[in-house]
Protein backbone atom coordinates (compact mmCIF):
# COMPACT_ATOMS: atom_id res chain seq x y z
CA UNK A 1 0.00 0.00 0.00
CA UNK A 2 1.86 3.15 -1.28
CA UNK A 3 1.40 6.03 0.58
CA UNK A 4 0.85 8.91 -1.92
CA UNK A 5 0.09 12.93 -0.64
CA UNK A 6 -1.33 15.51 -3.00
CA UNK A 7 -1.93 17.94 -0.13
CA UNK A 8 0.65 19.70 2.13
CA UNK A 9 -1.37 19.25 4.97
CA UNK A 10 -2.26 15.52 4.41
CA UNK A 11 1.55 15.18 4.51
CA UNK A 12 2.30 17.21 7.67
CA UNK A 13 -0.77 15.30 9.42
CA UNK A 14 1.21 11.72 8.66
CA UNK A 15 4.58 12.63 9.01
CA UNK A 16 3.40 13.52 12.52
CA UNK A 17 0.97 10.56 13.34
CA UNK A 18 4.05 8.92 12.92
CA UNK A 19 6.79 9.24 15.93
CA UNK A 20 8.96 11.53 14.32
CA UNK A 21 11.57 12.15 17.84
CA UNK A 22 13.56 9.79 16.85
CA UNK A 23 13.09 9.17 13.29
CA UNK A 24 15.66 10.44 10.41
CA UNK A 25 13.69 11.49 7.19
CA UNK A 26 15.18 11.11 4.23
CA UNK A 27 14.43 13.22 1.14
CA UNK A 28 14.56 13.30 -2.79
CA UNK A 29 13.44 16.10 -4.57
CA UNK A 30 12.06 15.77 -8.03
CA UNK A 31 10.43 16.65 -10.84
CA UNK A 32 9.21 13.65 -12.04
CA UNK A 33 9.72 11.41 -15.42
CA UNK A 34 12.03 9.45 -13.26
CA UNK A 35 14.76 7.00 -14.48
CA UNK A 36 17.40 5.19 -13.01
CA UNK A 37 19.64 8.31 -11.88
CA UNK A 38 16.46 9.25 -9.09
CA UNK A 39 16.01 6.04 -8.43
CA UNK A 40 19.54 5.76 -7.18
CA UNK A 41 18.83 8.81 -4.93
CA UNK A 42 16.14 7.06 -3.34
CA UNK A 43 17.81 4.13 -2.70
CA UNK A 44 20.81 5.87 -0.85
CA UNK A 45 18.27 7.32 1.26
CA UNK A 46 16.47 4.49 2.32
CA UNK A 47 19.70 2.95 3.09
CA UNK A 48 20.43 5.77 5.37
CA UNK A 49 17.05 7.23 7.03
CA UNK A 50 14.06 5.39 8.76
CA UNK A 51 11.73 7.37 6.69
CA UNK A 52 12.00 8.85 2.42
CA UNK A 53 9.43 11.45 1.13
CA UNK A 54 9.86 11.72 -2.61
CA UNK A 55 8.62 14.74 -4.33
CA UNK A 56 7.58 15.03 -7.68
CA UNK A 57 6.93 18.78 -9.06
CA UNK A 58 8.06 20.48 -12.28
CA UNK A 59 8.16 23.71 -10.36
CA UNK A 60 7.23 26.51 -12.76
CA UNK A 61 9.38 29.52 -11.53
CA UNK A 62 12.69 27.53 -12.25
CA UNK A 63 11.91 27.59 -15.88
CA UNK A 64 13.21 30.38 -17.91
CA UNK A 65 11.66 29.69 -21.29
CA UNK A 66 7.27 28.59 -21.31
CA UNK A 67 8.13 25.97 -24.11
CA UNK A 68 10.79 23.97 -22.22
CA UNK A 69 8.23 24.16 -19.27
CA UNK A 70 4.82 23.06 -21.80
CA UNK A 71 6.96 19.92 -23.34
CA UNK A 72 8.84 18.87 -19.89
CA UNK A 73 7.47 15.10 -18.93
CA UNK A 74 4.65 14.48 -17.03
CA UNK A 75 4.54 10.82 -15.83
CA UNK A 76 3.08 10.38 -12.55
CA UNK A 77 1.33 7.30 -13.09
CA UNK A 78 4.44 5.43 -14.29
CA UNK A 79 6.44 7.25 -11.81
CA UNK A 80 4.37 5.80 -8.89
CA UNK A 81 4.72 2.24 -10.35
CA UNK A 82 8.75 3.08 -10.44
CA UNK A 83 8.74 3.97 -6.95
CA UNK A 84 6.52 0.69 -5.68
CA UNK A 85 8.80 -1.98 -7.30
CA UNK A 86 12.06 0.09 -5.68
CA UNK A 87 10.46 -0.08 -2.35
CA UNK A 88 6.68 0.56 -1.64
CA UNK A 89 7.75 2.35 1.92
CA UNK A 90 8.79 5.01 0.30
CA UNK A 91 6.42 8.40 0.58
CA UNK A 92 5.16 9.89 -2.27
CA UNK A 93 4.35 14.31 -1.99
CA UNK A 94 2.80 15.13 -5.59
CA UNK A 95 1.50 18.55 -4.92
CA UNK A 96 -0.12 21.35 -6.67
CA UNK A 97 1.91 24.40 -7.61
CA UNK A 98 -1.63 25.87 -5.87
CA UNK A 99 -0.13 23.63 -2.91
CA UNK A 100 3.44 25.11 -3.19
CA UNK A 101 2.90 28.63 -4.38
CA UNK A 102 -0.46 30.80 -2.94
CA UNK A 103 -1.25 32.72 -5.49
CA UNK A 104 0.86 34.07 -8.50
CA UNK A 105 4.12 31.60 -8.49
CA UNK A 106 6.88 33.58 -8.25
CA UNK A 107 10.67 33.40 -6.64
CA UNK A 108 12.48 34.73 -3.98
CA UNK A 109 15.82 36.25 -4.50
CA UNK A 110 18.38 35.03 -3.30
CA UNK A 111 22.40 35.78 -2.57
CA UNK A 112 24.32 32.38 -3.44
CA UNK A 113 27.87 34.22 -3.02
CA UNK A 114 27.92 34.18 -6.38
CA UNK A 115 27.80 30.86 -7.07
CA UNK A 116 24.23 31.71 -8.79
CA UNK A 117 26.10 34.12 -11.50
CA UNK A 118 27.83 31.44 -13.25
CA UNK A 119 27.04 28.29 -15.91
CA UNK A 120 23.68 27.67 -15.49
CA UNK A 121 22.92 31.08 -13.94
CA UNK A 122 24.33 33.02 -16.73
CA UNK A 123 22.35 31.07 -19.32
CA UNK A 124 18.92 30.09 -17.49
CA UNK A 125 18.15 33.84 -15.79
CA UNK A 126 16.03 33.54 -12.97
CA UNK A 127 16.64 29.48 -12.78
CA UNK A 128 18.61 28.80 -9.51
CA UNK A 129 16.08 31.58 -7.72
CA UNK A 130 13.54 29.08 -8.80
CA UNK A 131 15.26 26.16 -7.42
CA UNK A 132 15.74 27.96 -4.43
CA UNK A 133 12.19 29.00 -3.69
CA UNK A 134 10.82 25.55 -4.22
CA UNK A 135 13.55 23.62 -2.22
CA UNK A 136 12.99 26.10 0.43
CA UNK A 137 9.28 25.33 0.85
CA UNK A 138 9.77 21.76 0.34
CA UNK A 139 12.14 21.56 3.04
CA UNK A 140 9.80 23.49 5.28
CA UNK A 141 6.80 20.62 4.50
CA UNK A 142 9.04 17.94 4.51
CA UNK A 143 11.36 18.91 7.29
CA UNK A 144 14.13 16.22 6.62
CA UNK A 145 16.90 15.08 8.28
CA UNK A 146 19.06 14.73 5.10
CA UNK A 147 18.60 15.69 1.35
CA UNK A 148 19.72 14.01 -1.29
CA UNK A 149 20.84 15.48 -4.63
CA UNK A 150 22.40 14.29 -7.78
CA UNK A 151 25.64 15.72 -9.06
CA UNK A 152 24.28 16.12 -12.46
CA UNK A 153 23.15 19.21 -11.16
CA UNK A 154 26.29 19.63 -9.56
CA UNK A 155 25.74 24.23 -9.51
CA UNK A 156 22.19 23.31 -8.16
CA UNK A 157 23.83 20.77 -5.00
CA UNK A 158 26.40 23.19 -3.87
CA UNK A 159 23.53 26.34 -4.48
CA UNK A 160 21.44 24.03 -1.77
CA UNK A 161 24.72 23.55 0.23
CA UNK A 162 24.64 27.05 0.37
CA UNK A 163 21.44 28.00 1.04
CA UNK A 164 21.38 25.70 3.97
CA UNK A 165 24.33 27.14 5.54
CA UNK A 166 23.41 30.72 4.98
CA UNK A 167 20.23 30.15 6.49
CA UNK A 168 21.30 27.89 9.24
CA UNK A 169 18.68 25.11 8.25
CA UNK A 170 20.14 22.57 9.93
CA UNK A 171 19.93 19.83 7.07
CA UNK A 172 22.19 17.66 5.45
CA UNK A 173 22.59 18.25 1.86
CA UNK A 174 24.17 14.94 0.39
CA UNK A 175 25.60 14.86 -3.18
CA UNK A 176 24.91 11.59 -5.15
CA UNK A 177 27.13 9.97 -8.23
CA UNK A 178 26.03 10.49 -11.71
CA UNK A 179 23.97 7.89 -12.64
CA UNK A 180 24.64 6.92 -16.82
CA UNK A 181 22.96 5.13 -19.36
CA UNK A 182 25.08 2.25 -20.89
CA UNK A 183 26.28 4.27 -24.03
CA UNK A 184 27.49 6.89 -20.64
CA UNK A 185 25.31 9.65 -21.64
CA UNK A 186 23.86 10.91 -18.50
CA UNK A 187 20.54 10.28 -17.90
CA UNK A 188 18.13 12.97 -17.38
CA UNK A 189 14.24 13.05 -17.99
CA UNK A 190 15.10 14.93 -20.95
CA UNK A 191 16.86 12.54 -22.23
CA UNK A 192 13.11 10.93 -23.59
CA UNK A 193 12.76 13.97 -25.66
CA UNK A 194 15.60 12.53 -27.79
CA UNK A 195 15.55 10.08 -30.87
CA UNK A 196 17.03 6.80 -30.84
CA UNK A 197 19.63 8.59 -32.92
CA UNK A 198 20.22 11.69 -30.90
CA UNK A 199 20.67 9.18 -27.83
CA UNK A 200 23.32 7.68 -29.22
CA UNK A 201 25.18 10.64 -30.81
CA UNK A 202 25.04 12.15 -27.25
CA UNK A 203 27.29 9.90 -26.03
CA UNK A 204 29.85 12.25 -27.14
CA UNK A 205 29.16 14.79 -24.45
CA UNK A 206 30.97 12.60 -21.85
CA UNK A 207 33.33 10.90 -24.13
CA UNK A 208 34.80 14.87 -24.82
CA UNK A 209 34.48 15.58 -20.97
CA UNK A 210 36.77 12.38 -20.06
CA UNK A 211 39.23 13.40 -23.00
CA UNK A 212 38.72 16.98 -21.40
CA UNK A 213 39.78 15.46 -18.20
CA UNK A 214 42.99 13.62 -19.57
CA UNK A 215 44.15 16.75 -21.72
CA UNK A 216 43.75 19.07 -18.11
CA UNK A 217 46.81 16.80 -16.80
CA UNK A 218 48.95 18.65 -18.90
CA UNK A 219 47.50 21.44 -20.47
CA UNK A 220 46.27 24.67 -19.09
CA UNK A 221 41.83 25.09 -19.27
CA UNK A 222 41.93 28.04 -22.00
CA UNK A 223 43.24 25.17 -24.44
CA UNK A 224 40.98 22.46 -23.21
CA UNK A 225 38.22 24.11 -23.58
CA UNK A 226 39.44 25.17 -26.90
CA UNK A 227 39.81 21.61 -27.88
CA UNK A 228 36.15 20.86 -26.27
CA UNK A 229 34.71 23.78 -28.78
CA UNK A 230 36.72 22.83 -31.59
CA UNK A 231 35.13 19.23 -31.11
CA UNK A 232 31.53 20.23 -31.04
CA UNK A 233 32.07 22.21 -34.10
CA UNK A 234 32.77 19.46 -36.38
CA UNK A 235 29.19 18.10 -35.48
CA UNK A 236 26.49 20.20 -36.85
CA UNK A 237 24.06 18.32 -34.51
CA UNK A 238 25.75 19.68 -31.47
CA UNK A 239 25.63 23.64 -30.63
CA UNK A 240 27.97 23.90 -27.62
CA UNK A 241 26.31 26.43 -25.16
CA UNK A 242 29.50 26.52 -22.43
CA UNK A 243 32.32 24.63 -21.69
CA UNK A 244 33.56 25.71 -18.16
CA UNK A 245 36.76 24.40 -16.29
CA UNK A 246 36.00 25.58 -12.46
CA UNK A 247 37.02 26.02 -9.08
CA UNK A 248 34.32 22.79 -7.14
CA UNK A 249 33.96 25.54 -4.38
CA UNK A 250 33.62 28.62 -5.57
CA UNK A 251 32.50 27.92 -9.35
CA UNK A 252 34.76 30.58 -10.94
CA UNK A 253 36.38 29.53 -14.18
CA UNK A 254 40.03 28.36 -13.42
CA UNK A 255 42.16 31.07 -15.37
CA UNK A 256 45.92 29.72 -13.86
CA UNK A 257 45.93 26.24 -11.94
CA UNK A 258 46.35 26.06 -8.67
CA UNK A 259 47.40 22.51 -6.77
CA UNK A 260 45.65 23.20 -3.85
CA UNK A 261 42.16 23.29 -5.46
CA UNK A 262 39.61 21.07 -6.94
CA UNK A 263 38.70 21.02 -10.79
CA UNK A 264 35.67 20.63 -12.57
CA UNK A 265 34.35 20.86 -15.79
CA UNK A 266 31.09 21.66 -16.80
CA UNK A 267 29.27 21.32 -19.97
CA UNK A 268 25.88 22.49 -21.52
CA UNK A 269 25.21 21.60 -25.34
CA UNK A 270 21.86 21.11 -27.56
CA UNK A 271 21.41 17.99 -29.18
CA UNK A 272 19.40 19.65 -31.73
CA UNK A 273 16.27 21.36 -29.81
CA UNK A 274 17.36 19.21 -26.48
CA UNK A 275 19.90 20.81 -23.91
CA UNK A 276 21.73 19.00 -22.43
CA UNK A 277 24.08 19.17 -18.91
CA UNK A 278 27.32 17.03 -17.47
CA UNK A 279 29.84 17.78 -15.03
CA UNK A 280 33.01 15.48 -14.37
CA UNK A 281 35.99 15.75 -11.28
CA UNK A 282 39.08 16.63 -12.48
CA UNK A 283 40.95 15.38 -9.70
P1 LIG B 1 15.17 16.71 -11.46
O1 LIG B 1 15.82 17.18 -12.70
O2 LIG B 1 13.97 15.82 -11.57
O3 LIG B 1 16.26 15.96 -10.63
C1 LIG B 1 15.98 15.51 -9.32
C2 LIG B 1 17.27 15.08 -8.67
O4 LIG B 1 17.82 13.96 -9.39
C3 LIG B 1 18.35 16.18 -8.72
O5 LIG B 1 19.04 16.23 -7.48
C4 LIG B 1 19.24 15.73 -9.85
O6 LIG B 1 20.58 16.19 -9.74
C5 LIG B 1 19.17 14.23 -9.69
N1 LIG B 1 19.55 13.55 -10.94
C6 LIG B 1 19.05 13.78 -12.19
N2 LIG B 1 19.67 13.00 -13.09
C7 LIG B 1 20.58 12.28 -12.39
C8 LIG B 1 21.55 11.28 -12.77
N3 LIG B 1 21.71 10.89 -14.03
N4 LIG B 1 22.30 10.73 -11.79
C9 LIG B 1 22.16 11.13 -10.50
N5 LIG B 1 21.28 12.05 -10.09
C10 LIG B 1 20.50 12.61 -11.03
O7 LIG B 1 16.79 18.84 -10.14
C11 LIG B 1 15.57 18.95 -10.14
O8 LIG B 1 14.72 17.96 -10.57
C12 LIG B 1 14.87 20.20 -9.63
O9 LIG B 1 15.68 21.31 -9.85
C13 LIG B 1 14.49 20.12 -8.12
C14 LIG B 1 15.73 19.99 -7.24
C15 LIG B 1 13.53 18.96 -7.87
C16 LIG B 1 13.77 21.43 -7.72
O10 LIG B 1 12.62 21.63 -8.48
Amino acid sequence: LMHIFYKNAALTDYLKSINIQQTSIGFVPTMGALHQGHLSLMERSMLENEITVVSIFVNPTQFNNLEDLAKYPRTLDEDVKKIESLNPKIIIFAPNVEDIYDGKPSSESFDFDGLENQMEGKFRPGHFNGVGTVVQRLFEIVKPTNAYFGEKDFQQLQIIKKMVAKKNMGINVIGCQIFREPNKLAMSSRNELMSPNEKQEASLIYETLLNAKEKFETNSAHAVTDYVQKTFKKNTDFKLEYFQIADEVTLLPCLRKNKNKKYRAFIAVFINKIRLIDTISLN
